[in-house]
């Protein structure tokens, strides 16, 4: 599949207009945080910009960023304003067509940011290892529609979490379908590299990243797709496909379900273009100021990582009360007496 996709990234797509869903968001969806970032990025860079998300989380500055399939560089170059002159951001990608692109306006970004804190490298994603990259050395890797391209999604994920510092995240925008994708639309190539027929069952990602170590996968934000090739489109049939994007925390505390300890947190508004509330994930609007009661990881991927200092902590992990609702699986057994007496044991 790795010639495939080359094939398709390097020759076949000259530019975002020839997608042949609506995968890549248009500029009026764009944030103006965003769109500020992007005036400064070459047109060439922006015209190959081949993703579905975005991948930008906040408190950025100062950190390591790694991003994977980072194509034409569209994302470096956003992220490197973004960790600024004391931060570093390596790209890799296995296409040369891509990297050429992203090679060639390098020097057009130094001038224009007035530093250089971006490199790029030609690799295999499910072959980190074999690149010079130092274990535990990236406070956050991002990938943009890249994940669902590769024939082996457990290596990659494996090669994350080898690459990432204690409490570091992995923050990613993909391409997920509602149901296992048959054989016949996964051997498609056109499929395969439109993002479609590499696509993941949302369910068999989570239990990928939880044997992979990450275990508590949270879901930041997703868009239904659609095929706007009719031709692709009957050939899909039935499968819905969704752009999501979820962040991983490496954090070897986290428990398999949100447990209540009785805690809460309080946001401090300190965090820049997020005075208001701080977006953890999609059920994590917190407020600033307002006492926001957190099962045990939530309390983790606050108190643990790189949003510390921007949180007031309250209680511990002294007392246990059950599972948290709303949160994680709710109670699996009847809570109603006379329900349960109903029911005739053996
Ligand atoms: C859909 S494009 C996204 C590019 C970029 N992230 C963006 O948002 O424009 C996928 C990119 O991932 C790269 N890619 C796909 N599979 C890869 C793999 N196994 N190893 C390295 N790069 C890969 C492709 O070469 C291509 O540049």
């Amino acid at each position: 599949m790795h010639d495939v996709v080359q094939d398709y990234y390097g020759r076949e797509l000259q530019g975002t207009s020839d997608l042949k869903t609506d995968a890549c968001c248009d500029m009026s969806s764009v944030p103006d945080w965003l769109k500020s970032l992007l005036k400064n990025i070459h047109p060439e860079v922006l015209s190959r910009y081949y993703g579905c998300g975005l991948v930008c989380p906040p408190l950025l500055e100062g950190c390591r960023v790694l991003d994977l399939g980072s194509g034409s560089g569209r994302d470096v170059y956003a992220l490197a304003q973004l960790v600024g002159p004391t931060g570093e951001v390596v790209g890799v990608d296995m296409t040369d067509e891509q990297l050429a692109v992203a090679q060639d306006h390098r020097q057009f970004h130094i001038e224009t940011f007035g530093y250089d804190n971006v490199r790029f490298l030609k690799g295999y994603i499910e072959k980190l290892d074999e690149l010079d990259l130092e274990p535990e050395s990236f406070d956050v890797i991002v990938s943009n529609c890249v994940i669902n391209l590769s024939p082996d999604k457990e290596a990659v994920i494996k090669g994350i979490r080898r690459l990432l510092k204690p409490g570091g995240e992995f923050y990613f925008s993909d391409v997920y379908a509602d149901k296992r994708v048959p054989d016949v639309v996964r051997e498609d190539p056109v499929l395969y590299g439109e993002c479609l027929g590499g696509a993941l069952y949302w369910n068999d990602f989570v239990t990928i990243a939880k044997n992979a170590g990450f275990a508590d996968p949270r879901l930041v934000e997703d868009r239904p797709l659609e095929v706007t090739d009719s031709v692709l489109s009957g050939r899909v049939g039935n499968l819905r496909f969704y752009s999501a994007t979820y962040r991983l925390f490496k954090l070897d505390d986290l428990e398999g379900d949100c447990e209540d300890y009785g805690q809460a947190v309080i946001y401090q508004g300190s965090i820049a273009d997020s005075e208001n509330s701080f977006m953890l994930d999609k059920h994590h609007h917190i407020e600033t100021g307002h006492i926001f009661p957190v099962c045990g990881n939530t309390w983790r991927m606050l108190q643990d990582t790189r949003f510390k200092e921007h949180f007031k902590f309250i209680g511990d992990f002294s007392r246990h009360f059950g599972i948290f609702a709303g949160c994680g699986s709710d109670l699996p057994f009847d809570q109603d007496i006379n329900e349960a007496e109903a029911s005739t044991c053996c």
